[in-house]
C-alpha cells in the first residue's frame, strides 16, 4: 500500500525533511498520491510536520503493527511483512499463504490472535493490542537434523530483542519459554512443513508471542500466576512496534547466521538457559521423574541427573519439563 510505502521512506528518514518531489520519484507515483497517503498517515495519528523547500517529517508514531512501520526493505526476515488487525492464528496465516512458493522471510502480525496455539496443542491467550503476535517462514539450507535448533536460536534472538528496547535481558526456561522475574514472557512454537513425497523441508514457521501490556485479568486466573507482560515487569509497556521492530533485525541476524554460526549460538542459549542447576520435574508419556538439569548439549537436548540414580540426556519433543522452585 502506497501509505506504508511513504511511511517506510519518513522512518528511514529519522527525523530528517524528504521532499514530496523525492517521494514520488523513489515510489513512482504523482505528488497528488503522495500528499493523499499523507493525509492518512496523519488520519491515523502520526504527526508529520512540513516546511517549504524542506519537505516532510516524521515526529511522532501511533503505536501501530502496519507495514510501514515494521518493514524491513532488502532484509531476509520481514522484507516482506503482512500486517493484520486479528487472525486466528499467524502461523496458520504463514500456512495458508505456503500453498505456492513461500517467499523466503515471509512475515506476518497480528494485533489480535483468536485462536493463537502454543505446545503441546496447547492454546496461547492472545488478546486485541496487548501482545505481540508475530511468525516467519524461514526456508534454511541445511540438513533436518540441524532445522530444530531453529527455536532455541529463536529464544536467543527474542531476549536480544528485548534486551535491545527494555534495556534487560530474559533468560530461557528449557528448551524454549523466555523467562522474566520467574514467569513467562513470550513463548515459540516452531512447526514446520515436509514435502510429502521427498520428505525434503519446505519451511519452517517460527511463531512468536510476546506479553507486552498485559494485565493479570488478560492472562485470566489460570495463565496470571506463571505469566508476565513486559508491563508488569518494567512498570510500563514499551511499544509493540518497537519490539517488533527488534525483533524482526535479531531474526534476520539469526538466520543470516543459520546454521554456521552453531558454536556462538549454542554459547549464548547456555548463558541465557535458566533451567540448568536447577530441580526439574520431567514429565514423559509413560510418568514423571525428579532430578536435576546437570547443562545443555550440543544439540540443545538437556543433560539430567535423576534424583534416584543415573543421567539421561532428553530432547524436547519427548518431555515436558517444570521446575520444582517455580515456574522455572
Ligand atoms: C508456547 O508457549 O507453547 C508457544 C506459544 C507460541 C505463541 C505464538 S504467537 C504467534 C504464533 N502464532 C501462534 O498461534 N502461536 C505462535
Amino acid at each position: 500500500m502506497l501509505r506504508d510505502d511513504v511511511l517506510t521512506l519518513l522512518r528511514q528518514q529519522e527525523g530528517e525533511p524528504l521532499s514530496g518531489e523525492a517521494m514520488s520519484r523513489a515510489l513512482g507515483v504523482s505528488r497528488a498520491a503522495v500528499w493523499k497517503a499523507m493525509e492518512a498517515l496523519r488520519q491515523e495519528g502520526y504527526l508529520i510536520s512540513s516546511a517549504p523547500r524542506k519537505g516532510y517529517w516524521l515526529e511522532e508514531s501511533p503505536d501501530l503493527l502496519s507495514a510501514g512501520e515494521l518493514a524491513r526493505p532488502g532484509r531476509r526476515v520481514g522484507g516482506e511483512i503482512i500486517c493484520l488487525d486479528t487472525v486466528d492464528s499467524t502461523n496458520n496465516e504463514i500456512k495458508r499463504r505456503a500453498v505456492g512458493e513461500v517467499p523466503d522471510g515471509l512475515t506476518v502480525v497480528a494485533g489480535e490472535q483468536t485462536g493463537g496455539r502454543g505446545r503441546r496443542g496447547r492454546s496461547f491467550v492472545s488478546p486485541p493490542g496487548k501482545g505481540l503476535y508475530l511468525s516467519a517462514a524461514l526456508r534454511p539450507e541445511c540438513p533436518l537434523s540441524e532445522v530444530s535448533a531453529l527455536t532455541a536460536w529463536s529464544a536467543v534472538a527474542v531476549c536480544d530483542a528485548i534486551e535491545a528496547v527494555c534495556g534487560i535481558r530474559p533468560g530461557i526456561k528449557w528448551p524454549n519459554d523466555v523467562i522474566l522475574n520467574g514467569r513467562k514472557l513470550c513463548g515459540i512454537l516452531t512447526e514446520l512443513e515436509l514435502e510429502a513425497e521427498t520428505a525434503a523441508l519446505r519451511y519452517v514457521v517460527v511463531g512468536i508471542g510476546v506479553n507486552v501490556s498485559q494485565t493479570e485479568v488478560d492472562f485470566g486466573p489460570e495463565v496470571a500466576p506463571v505469566a508476565i507482560s513486559l508491563a508488569q515487569a518494567l512498570g510500563k509497556a514499551p511499544r509493540r512496534a518497537e519490539v517488533a521492530r527488534a525483533l524482526l533485525d535479531s531474526l534476520d541476524r539469526l538466520y543470516t547466521g543459520f546454521p554456521q554460526e552453531r558454536a556462538q549460538w549454542l554459547e549464548r542459549y547456555r548463558a541465557d538457559c535458566l533451567t540448568v542447576g536447577q530441580p526439574i520435574r520431567v514429565l514423559f508419556a509413560a510418568g514423571e521423574r525428579e532430578g536435576t538439569a546437570l547443562g545443555v548439549e550440543e544439540d540443545f537436548s538437556l543433560r539430567v541427573a535423576w534424583k534416584d540414580g543415573g543421567e539421561e540426556v532428553i530432547s524436547s519433543g519427548e518431555v515436558s519439563v517444570r521446575g520444582l522452585l517455580g515456574y522455572v
